[in-house]
């Protein structure tokens, strides 16, 4: 949703597709109107560029989008058989079970993955997927798995390619794959500069977060 010229056509995308998701903080945020988008920045530079990113989403998405963002769950668990028999779960977040707009980065310590385990409610053998860093990692600890998927509208670790995870769960173990997509990338680019976002957006997904702006 947001340092992007699309909000109405990605929300098109997941409605056409049936698509199911959680709600990123951006998401609940324009779809709520908030103060600000619950990004993290460091400096008064990327503060301003975090705030025009935020108006011109607010101004730019349609009625019926916000309300679709607006009714997007915290958090989906998908059971193994639909769960009419034990087996593993998967729990999917956008930040942590706790709050959406919290980084759990892989300098996390397996202390702060248990305590969010705890709030899932998680047991060995299950998994419990997130994002919100961009930059994608995996840990198990006690047996649980803890995947960060990465971004696909705005990687953060220096490879412009789009990322995601496929998991699946087979002979009683979850199989990660962590993928990268290349896609056009200057028709991205383009487009931001011609929605009349800054310039530095353009910069950011050419080079893959490599260039220091709003988180
Ligand atoms: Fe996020």
């Amino acid at each position: 949703m947001g340092y992007a010229p699309w909000p109405n056509e990605a929300v098109a995308a997941l409605r056409a597709r049936g698509i199911n998701g959680v709600a990123g903080n951006y998401d609940s945020t324009v779809a709520t109107h908030y103060e600000h988008c619950g990004c993290r920045y460091e400096d008064p530079r990327q503060e301003q560029l975090a705030h025009a990113s935020y108006a011109w989403t607010l101004e730019h998405t349609s009625a019926d989008s916000k309300r679709w963002l607006g009714a997007l769950p915290f958090s989906l668990t998908v059971r193994a058989k639909g769960g009419h028999q034990s087996g593993a779960k998967l729990v999917l977040v956008h930040g942590t079970p706790v709050l959406n707009t919290v980084y759990w980065h892989a300098e996390r310590d397996d202390d702060f993955c248990r305590s969010m385990a705890e709030k899932a409610q998680l047991k060995a053998g299950d998994l419990i997927v997130f994002g919100h860093t961009h930059h994608p990692w995996s840990r198990v600890v006690d047996g649980m798995t803890f995947v960060n998927t990465g971004s696909v509208g705005r990687p953060k670790d220096g490879d412009a390619r789009a990322g995601y995870v496929i998991a699946e769960h087979r002979d009683g173990a979850w199989q990660l794959e962590f993928v990268r997509c290349a896609y056009d990338v200057e028709t991205t680019a383009a487009a931001i500069i011609a929605a009349g976002l800054p310039q530095e957006f353009a910069e950011y997904v050419r080079s893959g977060g490599a260039r220091l702006d709003p988180l």
